[in-house]
C-alpha cells in the first residue's frame, strides 16, 4: 500500500516534471535562452556589408533613433565597464560604479568625410543631476520631431542612483534600487546641446526600460520587472510582472500589466503601440483607449527573443534578437571579451486575405509577417539591443546596451 503510494507519487512527481519540462524550462533552455541553436554567420546574408565602428568611443549604446529627413543618428551611450556596475534592468546595482558621462551622441550618417568628423556629443543644459553634476544613467530613449521647425523633443530614462532626501547621502541601491525617473529635454535638429524641460519622477515609473511619445505632452513607457529588488523580481520571467504605463503633465497611470519583461516598445506609425517581451517571443500590439487603457488588438509571434523595436519610414518595424541570451548573459559581466550572437527581424503588416499593405479597418485583421534579415554569430555586430533602418540608404545601425562599439551595415550596390 505504502510502497504504491510511494511509487504512484514518484509517477505524479515525475509526469509533473516532464509537463513542467515541456510547458516551461525547454521553452526557457531552447527557446529563450538559446541553448542549441543554430546561428548564422554575418557572411550568409549577401546583400549587405557590416562593419564594427569600434574608434568613435560608441560604447553601450543601448538604444538609438533615426532622423529621418536628416540621417541624424542619436544615441543613448555609456560606457561598457560602467554598465557591468550599474543596470538596473538587470540588475546591476553597484551605484558607485556607475557611469559619470552617458551622454546622448548624434551621428551625421548621410554626411561626408571620416565618421571621425561627423560625431557630436550633445550637452546638457539647465539639468542638474545628481547634487548638481548634471549627470544621467542612460537607458531607452524616443525623440519626437516637431512637425514645423527643427525642434526635437527627447524623452530618455534615467537610472538615477537613489538619495536620501533629507540628508542627501546615497543610498544603498542594492537594498532600494534606482531611481529612475524619465525627463523631457528639448534641442534641435544638428545642435550641440541639449535642454532639460521637466523631471518625470512618481511611484508608477519603477523600473523604466523604454519611452514612446504618444502626443506632444503624454508619453507610454514600460517597467521590465514588479519590482526594484527583491525575490518577486527573479520569479518575472516565469509567471511576468512588468507592466506598461502612460503619463500625460499631470498624472502617471499603468496602462496594462502582467507583461513578462516587457522591453524596448514603440508606437509605430500605424499609431498603434508594440510591446515585446523578452521571454516569451511575442509583441503584444494595443490601441491606447481615450480613458488611456491599452486595449490589446492583436498578438504577434516572433521566432526568437527580442528586445527593442523600431520603426523606419515605410512603417516597417525592425526588432534586435538575441539568438543566445545565454551568451549576451556572459557578455553583461564580461562586456570587452565576450561578443555574443545578434540578429535582426523585420516585422510587416499586411491584411489577412488581402496580402497587401492597405490600410487595416479592424486591426484584429492585421497579420504580421516576421522574417530574419540580419544574423551574426558575434564575429562583427555588437551583442544588439537596438536595430535602426534608414528606407533612404538601405543602412542598418546597431548597438548593444554592453557593447564597446556599434555596427553599420551597408546594402552592397548601393551607394
Ligand atoms: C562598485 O564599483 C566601484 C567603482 O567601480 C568598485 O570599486 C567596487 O569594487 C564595486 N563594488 C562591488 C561590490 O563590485
Ligand atoms: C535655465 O534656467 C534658468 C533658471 O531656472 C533660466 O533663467 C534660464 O533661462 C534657463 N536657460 C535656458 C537655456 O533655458
Ligand atoms: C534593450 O535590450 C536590452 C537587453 O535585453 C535591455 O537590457 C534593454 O533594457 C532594452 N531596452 C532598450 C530601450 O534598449
Ligand atoms: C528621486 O529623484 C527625484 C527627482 O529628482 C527626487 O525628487 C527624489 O527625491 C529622488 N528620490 C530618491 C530616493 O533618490
Ligand atoms: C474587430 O474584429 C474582432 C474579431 O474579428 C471583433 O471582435 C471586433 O469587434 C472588431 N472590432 C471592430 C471595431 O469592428
Amino acid at each position: 500500500m505504502s510502497v504504491s503510494l510511494v511509487s504512484r507519487a514518484a509517477i505524479i512527481g515525475t509526469v509533473l516534471i516532464a509537463v513542467l519540462y515541456q510547458l516551461v524550462f525547454k521553452s526557457i533552455i531552447f527557446d529563450t535562452l538559446g541553448y542549441g541553436r543554430k546561428v548564422l554567420s554575418i557572411k550568409a546574408f549577401q546583400d549587405v556589408h557590416c562593419e564594427k565602428i569600434t574608434e568613435l568611443g560608441l560604447e553601450g549604446c543601448e538604444d538609438m533613433w533615426l532622423h529621418e529627413s536628416t540621417g541624424l543618428l542619436y544615441m543613448a551611450c555609456s560606457d561598457s565597464q560602467s554598465r557591468t556596475q550599474w543596470l538596473p534592468a538587470v540588475g546591476f546595482l553597484n551605484a558607485s560604479g556607475r557611469g559619470l558621462t552617458d551622454r546622448i551622441a548624434v551621428l551625421d550618417t548621410r554626411g561626408q568625410g571620416r565618421l571621425a568628423s561627423r560625431i557630436k556629443w550633445l550637452s546638457v543644459e539647465n539639468f542638474s543631476g545628481i547634487k548638481g553634476d548634471g549627470t544621467m544613467n542612460l537607458h531607452g530613449f524616443d525623440i519626437r520631431a516637431d512637425e514645423e521647425s527643427d525642434t526635437l523633443h527627447i524623452v530618455l530614462i534615467n537610472h538615477r542612483p537613489p538619495i536620501d532626501p533629507e540628508k542627501g547621502q546615497l543610498l544603498d541601491a542594492a537594498i532600494v534600487g534606482a531611481n529612475s525617473t524619465i525627463e523631457h529635454f528639448q534641442t534641435r535638429a544638428g545642435g550641440d546641446t541639449m535642454r532639460h524641460v521637466r523631471t518625470y519622477a512618481d511611484p508608477l515609473i519603477q523600473t523604466p526600460n523604454r519611452v514612446a511619445w504618444v502626443t506632444s505632452d503624454s508619453f507610454v513607457f514600460t517597467n521590465d520587472h514588479s519590482g526594484k529588488v527583491g525575490f518577486r523580481r527573479e520569479l518575472d520571467p516565469f509567471i511576468g510582472g512588468g507592466s506598461v504605463g502612460y503619463c500625460n503633465q499631470n498624472t502617471c497611470k499603468i496602462a496594462y500589466s502582467g507583461i513578462k519583461l516587457p522591453n524596448g516598445l514603440i508606437r509605430a506609425r500605424d499609431g498603434l503601440i508594440y510591446v515585446p517581451s523578452t521571454v516569451d517571443g511575442t509583441i503584444k500590439v494595443f490601441s491606447l483607449s481615450e480613458d488611456l487603457v491599452l486595449l490589446k488588438v492583436n498578438e504577434i509571434k516572433v521566432p526568437l527573443p527580442i528586445d527593442n523595436l523600431s520603426c523606419d519610414r515605410n512603417g516597417d518595424i525592425y526588432a534586435a534578437a538575441l539568438p543566445k541570451v545565454y551568451v549576451w548573459t556572459e557578455s553583461s559581466k564580461n562586456p570587452f571579451n565576450v561578443h555574443p550572437p545578434s540578429a535582426v527581424l523585420l516585422i510587416r503588416k499586411s491584411e489577412r486575405g488581402n496580402g497587401g499593405r492597405e490600410d487595416v479597418h479592424n486591426e484584429t485583421d492585421a497579420a504580421y509577417v516576421v522574417s530574419k534579415v540580419l544574423e551574426d554569430d558575434g564575429s562583427v555586430l555588437p551583442g544588439a539591443t537596438t536595430a535602426v533602418h534608414d528606407t533612404e540608404t538601405g543602412r542598418f545601425f546597431l548597438s548593444g546596451v554592453m557593447s564597446p562599439f556599434i555596427a553599420i551595415c551597408e546594402p552592397i550596390g548601393h551607394d
